[in-house]
């Protein structure tokens, strides 16, 4: 379907990266690309016990000065107190090892050891001023610890704004980090239920981007500086969508069940969500992400989990705005061709395969299992509606009606 009004230009924006067991080796030679002489450290305090600050000392000759702060879901409170250590060290640079939450910390971090302020400062109204990011922060290399969120290539950071307990996020092209840096060695501790949690973060940002609205189904901006960080899918973004469902589907349940020793799971699984992460961060994500966020306040549910319970209903919703593609899903994920013939059939037959592979890696069942009640559907599904950003790429257009159509398919998935 051609969209007249529609945008004509689409662009892809990554970080350098680089991969390989024991990669981090090579951080001194990334740091002097960089041109930077003065790191300093933002990890968790479980890293420092696993001593990752002797490490690098030893890699790179010298003490690098740190804070161990990060919290899982990191609060304001605890991002601007990274931002004080920061700005008071004198450092050139950040380096941030760990998950998502330590990789969002040092993004934010950055941001208000440059430029100083507040994290409100940046937070998009009504929790916040909505001030645009300046401009360049000090070069970051990210090396996450878990294969998830793909923060490390994306150029947003989420925050808990404990008070009022949501969680907002800040994006900005200058928040992207200057290098990823991929070291499977560096995930193969990740307990099992933290390797299912993220694994299905992966995948849902890996099927959303796949599905969101193509770009030129977007509106054309007056202003090409005004053109979204979210552009819609495009080709680029596919290839690196359905790559990174296929090696989900052939890793995700090797590296729950025998990560300590499967290197070769772990790293198909930390590509994964890095190609997962380079996917939505140029094309976007859905409903699944939007109707994950009323959830998080609610409930006792990490981010991977609340999306992925959501995920299979999600691709059921989303599948007439493509069919095709929905039943591709499935195939990438299984490996095997579709055995019906009807559409609709077929996107119900991959959104199954999603719900067998969580099964598989006993994933949490459904919403139920969380202490989700149907009474309570109906003002989340409000809520959700609320997610204008995320639900700008989602494929359908969405009604109240349709997120509680999703919940309730969602209270148990198996
Ligand atoms: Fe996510």
């Amino acid at each position: 379907m051609y969209n007249p009004f529609g945008d004509y230009v689409w662009e892809f924006r990554s970080p350098r990266s680089k991969f390989g067991p024991g990669a981090l080796n090579e951080l001194k030679v990334d740091l002097e690309r960089l041109r930077v002489e003065k790191p300093f450290l933002i990890t968790t305090k479980g890293w420092v016990k696993r001593g990752i600050v002797d490490r690098l000392r030893e890699i790179l000759g010298k003490d690098v000065p740190y804070w161990d702060g990060v919290e899982p879901e990191p609060s304001a409170e605890s991002v601007e107190e990274a931002a004080k250590a920061l700005a008071e060290s004198g450092a050139d640079s950040v380096i941030a090892i760990g998950g998502g939450s330590a990789l969002d910390t040092a993004k934010i971090a950055n941001l208000l050891a440059t430029y100083g302020g507040r994290v409100r400062d940046y937070v998009a109204p009504p929790y916040g001023e909505g001030k645009p990011v300046p401009g360049p922060v000090k070069p970051m290399v990210a090396v996450p610890t878990t294969a998830g969120t793909g923060s490390e290539v994306t150029s947003v950071a989420v925050v808990t704004l404990k008070d009022v307990g949501v969680k907002v996020g800040i994006s900005s092209d200058f928040l992207r980090p200057s290098l990823a840096l991929l070291d499977p060695e560096l995930t193969m501790t990740v307990p099992p239920k933290v390797t299912a949690d993220t694994g299905m973060d992966a995948l849902t940002h890996a099927v959303e981007s796949y599905i969101a609205k193509p770009y030129w189904a977007r509106e054309r901006p007056e202003d090409p500086a005004k053109r979204p960080v979210y552009v819609g899918s495009f080709t680029v973004t596919d290839a690196l969508a359905e790559r990174a469902i296929e090696l989900i589907g052939k890793y995700l349940r090797r590296a729950v069940y025998q990560g300590r020793t499967d290197l070769e799971a772990r790293s198909g699984m930390l590509i994964a969500s890095y190609l997962a992460g380079l996917a939505f961060g140029n094309a976007g994500v859905g409903l699944a992400h939007a109707a994950s966020y009323p959830l998080g306040g609610r409930y006792k549910v990490t981010h991977g989990e609340a999306v992925g319970i959501l995920l299979p209903a999600v691709l059921e919703f989303n599948a007439p705005a493509n069919y095709e593609k929905a039943k591709r899903v499935g195939e990438l994920l299984t490996g095997e061709k579709c055995p019906e013939r009807d559409p609709a059939k077929c996107a119900e037959w991959a959104a199954n395969a999603i719900r067998e592979l969580q099964r598989d890696i006993k994933f949490t069942p459904g919403l139920e299992a969380v202490g989700v009640k149907e009474e309570d559907l109906m003002e989340m599904a409000k809520e959700t509606l609320n997610q204008k950003r995320l639900l700008a790429t989602n494929p359908r257009p969405v009604t109240e009606e349709d997120v509680y159509w999703v919940y309730k398919r969602s209270m148990r998935n198996y």
